[in-house]
């Protein structure tokens, strides 16, 4: 265990955990000594984690952007461990797509699991968080939020939606002594990239054009999302809330 101490015993509910930044960031709170809830639609995938970082880690299957999922979720928590004092809310994906070529369904759907989402989880866990003196909520965002990259509208909005709404609960939040922020990863090296190197025409190529994205010349690991994100959950980074934390190689300064 970490001598730093720096998330230790604090509850933690982090989505998508199964999977990627989620996952590192899971790995990293169990090093940490966190009391875990892996929840993620992929039930089955949040369990294998949670039986595999040990610590009494518990997997949940969750769609964030289902109510009644959430709210079940929240349940299982606080029956757990009895309180919540960390959110990270994590869980998203993308597509390509421009405004012209996306399908109403699809934008839906996106909007529902990456920006809906957050509104949910945070809905049903503030509560339980104030009840305890407080806590620390952690929003996975982008640098495209910001920056916006070429046909991805749907992600991008998303991912805006998310930098604005992280504000917003700052505000709304600080009386209860809760911290809202956000880490806006560059292009990472998660699970989320292998279905596209596997259907690439020239893997290689794109393999360029990702590493290129960055001033640093690669791709960034999951690993170094998950630092940024433990520190933004933990008391290290007390006064900062309503925060965007940018990791992103230098991708969106050039
Ligand atoms: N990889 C990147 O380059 C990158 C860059 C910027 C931001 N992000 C963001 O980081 C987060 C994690 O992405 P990743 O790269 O680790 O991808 P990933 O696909 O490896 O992991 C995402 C996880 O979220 C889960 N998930 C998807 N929909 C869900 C839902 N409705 N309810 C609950 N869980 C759900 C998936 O099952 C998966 O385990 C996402 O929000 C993504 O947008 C990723």
């Amino acid at each position: 265990m970490s001598a730093f101490g720096m998330v230790q015993d604090k509850v933690a509910i982090i989505t998508g955990g199964a999977s990627g930044i989620g996952l590192s960031t899971a790995t990293l709170f169990a090093q940490e000594g966190s009391k875990l809830v892996i929840a993620d639609i992929n039930e089955a995938g949040a369990i294998a984690a949670a039986r595999e970082l040990g610590g009494g880690a518990i997997g949940v299957g969750v769609d964030v952007s289902k109510a009644a999922e959430v709210q079940a979720m929240v349940a299982a928590a606080v029956a757990a461990f009895g309180r919540i004092d960390v959110l990270v809310n994590n869980a998203g994906f993308g597509f390509r797509g421009t405004v012209e070529t996306i399908e109403e369904a699809d934008w839906d759907r996106l909007i529902s699991v990456n920006l809906k989402g957050i509104f949910l989880c945070a809905k049903y866990v503030i509560p339980v968080m104030a009840r305890h003196g407080g806590g620390s909520i952690v929003n996975t965002g982008s640098y495209t939020a910001t920056s916006a990259i070429a046909d991805r509208a749907a992600y991008v909005a998303s991912k805006g939606g998310i930098g604005a709404l992280t504000r917003a609960m700052a505000i709304d939040h600080a009386k209860q002594n809760i911290r809202v922020n956000c880490v806006a990863p560059g292009t990472i090296s998660s699970p989320y990239f292998d279905k596209m190197f596997a259907q690439a025409a020239d893997p290689e190529a794109l393999r360029a054009e990702l590493d290129g994205r960055a001033l640093m010349g690669r791709m960034g690991k999951p690993d170094e999302v998950a630092e940024a994100i433990l520190w933004l959950a933990s008391r290290r980074s007390g006064f900062a809330t309503g925060s965007t934390l940018t990791i992103d190689g230098g991708t969106s300064i050039w």
